[in-house]
Order: C-alpha cells, then sequence, then structure tokens
C-alpha cells in the first residue's frame, strides 16, 4: 500500500475522515467535560434540595416549620374539625379541593410564603393563617380566602418515606 493507493481510494478517504472526525468529536467532549462537571450542583446544594422531617412530634393542631431551599414551609397536623373545615369548601380567590394539596388528610405541607408579596403569615387560632403585612387570609388547607394575596400558599413537592417521616423536594 503507498500513499498514492489512499488518495486514488475514496473509500478508504472517507473512512479515515470518519476515523477523524469521531477522533476529534472524542477529544473535544472529553476537553469540555470537566467544564460541564463543574456546572453540576454540588453534592452540599443537592442535600439541601430536600429536608426530611419527623412527623412524630407534631401533635394533632400542632404545626412544625422547617427550612426547605432558603423557604420557610409549614408541616401543619390537623385536627379532625380542621380536616372537615378545609373538606366543606374549593376555597373563593384561588379554587382548589383540599384533596389536591394533601396526599394524607391529616397532614397539611405549604411554602410558608404568602402570594402577594412574600411576608411569613402566622398560624390563626382557626387553623389558617393571616398575613401580617397586608391582612390576607388562608384557611386550614392554605387556600387564600382573604386578598390581597391572589394565590393560595404553594404545597412544595414531597412524599411520605414512612408514616411518620416525609421529604420535602421528592415527589
Ligand atoms: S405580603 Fe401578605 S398580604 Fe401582602
Amino acid at each position: 500500500m503507498s500513499g498514492s493507493d489512499t488518495i486514488d481510494n475514496p473509500e478508504r478517504r472517507n473512512f479515515l475522515g470518519k476515523i477523524t472526525t469521531v477522533a476529534g468529536v472524542t477529544g473535544a467532549a472529553a476537553a469540555c467535560w470537566p467544564f460541564v462537571n463543574s456546572m453540576n450542583p454540588s453534592s452540599d446544594v443537592l442535600a439541601k434540595a430536600t429536608t426530611e422531617v419527623d412527623l412524630s412530634n407534631i401533635p394533632p393542631g400542632g404545626e412544625h416549620s422547617v427550612a426547605w431551599q432558603g423557604k420557610p414551609v409549614f408541616v401543619v397536623h390537623r385536627t379532625p374539625e380542621q380536616i372537615k373545615n378545609a373538606e366543606s369548601s374549593n376555597g373563593s380567590i384561588d379554587p382548589e379541593a383540599d384533596s389536591k394539596r394533601v396526599l394524607k388528610p391529616e397532614w397539611l405541607v405549604v411554602v410558608g410564603i404568602c402570594t402577594h408579596l412574600g411576608c411569613v403569615p402566622n398560624r390563626d387560632p382557626e387553623g389558617g393563617w393571616l398575613c401580617p403585612c397586608h391582612g390576607s387570609m388562608y384557611d386550614a388547607s392554605g387556600r387564600v380566602i382573604r386578598g390581597p394575596a391572589p394565590k393560595n400558599l404553594e404545597v412544595p413537592t414531597y412524599s411520605f418515606v414512612s408514616d411518620n417521616k416525609i421529604l420535602i423536594g421528592k415527589a
């Protein structure tokens, strides 16, 4: 085989061209990998992406506030009466059935940030919340029942990892 074989043989020339292209693309990908990999979230950031909550210390009627991704999340152990109230209507300003907002009726999990301008609402004796900034009210399902807040309290993604434990941030 001589150099002129390669030049004169179009099939061989194509083959060599493809090999060169594959090697070039692989090399470029390998060179870029450290940069691409550095853009992935670090393990400590991933760890904060979820928050585990032990429910066994929250009595009926009680609320536990936890931090999740820098936001307050209210975990509420609702009483039978609060469940009944929450299930008796769909709210009015941002209607939504209570059953769409909970995984289990006795547990309500909502982001504790008022949907008006972002204040943290206070718990009221009825099992809902009152925003101290401009007076918005939320019911025992976290649905807005008096403005100016336009939306219900957000329900974060969460799942039950056991009967007494939830993981916020992962379905
Ligand atoms: S921030 Fe809550 S009512 Fe305005």
